[in-house]
């Protein structure tokens, strides 16, 4: 064969480069045409994902969704997005919709695609997925095991931990004028409670936290490109592989922690299969520390563009947990999770066949003006506070109350510590994803 270029290997990198430039333009041109085409389909309403300001603030977007028509099929994203609080916690709640991705048409193409990547541990995993991922009765048999490490009497038995935890990250930057407060705060945090609470060793942090944000890339992600998405399976594989390897480690004396515990059930039998064993650590591993972090980045930059609240909150600090409830509403960590129609169903009034899949947006129904009066008001005073944002019904976050403590006790330490605190990057950049909603960087002056 005859090459373009002087080398091989320069052909091939360079025809790599000229296919995927060409792929992305099509892309572009298919995807504007789209917009194009719901705009006018929608009364000019569209969910635009890759406009400029959509990720300033995606909340003008699901509002004028939610006036247009509260579910709302969007071309873009392929996907019926349930911009309405009634129906939103409707659907998270109905038997009626399913989280299991295994039972419908999609599956085939996720099986094919896996298949073709050579992903054989993902395609494993996808047939025995974690609970986030099952349907009632595998859902409760697997739930029922993991709320034994979650009581509310064993997490608030966390407190002094993790206090000493957010005092030990920053000790670290005690004499810095500035500091990084997602990379020396709001990361480490959750990580090394999470880490702590499941028995993992203090030295393999870093390594998780990187494979846990590579795994990420591949979650939600706006304009994720082919090396992000190969980055994303080799650090799900590479997390498999950690939790195998600790777990064989351990078979013979388990212990009494969280990962101890699940062994122990495993072996009695019938309580989970190995696989559903390291689907339910990584779960756990990322659903423990990833949304804390953006919680936690999420609110401090909202109190930092509301400054009478902070200076309030500042002097109030009994209004610490309240505050925290209204950032989960205005600025939700997680903005969406999807279900699919059980069976081919009429719902508001529609038709939707089987293995339809709905897009709940936590972030559209918690603006909703029928849950919440103004609800585009960051108030932290505000009474009855209505958020979906550790979701509702079976699938209701497991870590809700371990979240609400951690990011307490960080805003109270960090207004304990500083006088002052000020936003360096006055814009800083949300990252490009539709399902997580943070920072990766916080720059804060300090004193
Ligand atoms: C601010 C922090 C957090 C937010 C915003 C959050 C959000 C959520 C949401 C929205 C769901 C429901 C997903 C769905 O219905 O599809 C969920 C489920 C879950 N979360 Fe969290 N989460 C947080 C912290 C945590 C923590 C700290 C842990 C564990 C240590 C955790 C573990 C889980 C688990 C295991 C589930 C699955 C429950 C099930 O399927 O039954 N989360 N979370």
């Amino acid at each position: 064969m005859k090459y373009l270029f002087p080398c091989k290997k320069i052909h091939k990198y360079l025809m790599n480069k000229i296919f995927s430039k060409l792929k992305s333009l099509l892309f572009m041109s298919a995807y504007k045409t789209l917009v194009g085409f719901e705009k006018l389909v929608n009364k000019g309403v569209v969910l635009d994902f890759l406009a400029d300001d959509f990720m300033e603030d995606p909340y003008k977007t699901y509002n004028s969704m939610r006036m247009h028509k509260p579910i709302l099929f969007s071309q873009t994203t392929r996907l019926h997005w349930v911009t309405k609080m009634e129906f939103a916690q409707e659907m998270l709640r109905d038997k009626r919709f399913s989280v299991d991705d295994r039972k419908y048409p999609i599956a085939e193409k996720r099986r094919k695609e896996f298949k073709k990547a050579g992903r054989e541990i993902m395609l494993e995993q996808f047939e025995n997925p974690s609970m986030l991922k099952l349907d009632p009765p595998d859902h409760s048999r697997i739930r029922k095991l993991v709320q034994y490490g979650f009581t509310n009497r064993y997490i608030t038995s966390l407190e002094p931990e993790i206090k000493q935890v957010v005092d030990d990250c920053l000790d670290k930057i005690h004499n810095q004028e500035s500091f990084d407060l997602i990379e020396d705060l709001a990361k480490p945090l959750p990580a090394i409670v999470i880490a702590k609470m499941m028995g993992l060793p203090d030295r393999d942090l870093n390594q998780f936290q990187a494979w846990s944000e590579d795994l990420l890339l591949g979650v939600g992600g706006i304009g994720t490109s082919k090396e992000d998405v190969k980055k994303s399976g080799d650090a799900y594989e590479a997390l498999i592989h950690y939790f195998e390897e600790i777990i064989l480690k351990r078979k013979d004396s388990p212990g009494d922690d969280f990962i101890g515990k699940l062994i122990q059930a495993e072996e009695e039998g019938d309580k989970l299969n190995v696989k559903e064993m390291y689907g339910t650590c990584l779960l756990l591993l990322i659903a423990g520390h990833e949304t804390t972090t953006r919680l936690i980045g999420n609110g401090i930059y909202t109190l930092f563009n509301h400054p009478d609240q902070m200076a309030h909150l500042k002097d109030n600090q009994e209004l610490i947990p309240n505050a925290i409830e209204e950032m989960l509403r205005y600025e939700p960590p997680v903005h969406a999770t999807v279900r699919f129609a059980e069976n081919d169903m009429t719902y508001n009034t529609k038709s939707y066949k089987r293995g339809t899949a709905f897009a709940v947006s936590i972030a559209g129904a918690n603006r909703d003006p029928d849950a919440n009066a103004n609800p585009d008001v960051f108030n932290i005073l505000r009474d009855d506070i209505k958020h979906i944002s550790f979701g509702y019904g079976p699938h209701m976050c497991i870590g809700a109350s371990l979240a609400r403590i951690e990011s307490r006790i960080a805003f109270e330490t960090l207004f304990e510590r500083f006088s002052h605190l000020e936003l360096l990057d006055q814009k800083p950049s949300w990252g490009k994803n539709l399902i997580f909603r943070g920072f990766d960087h916080l720059n804060l002056k300090a004193s």
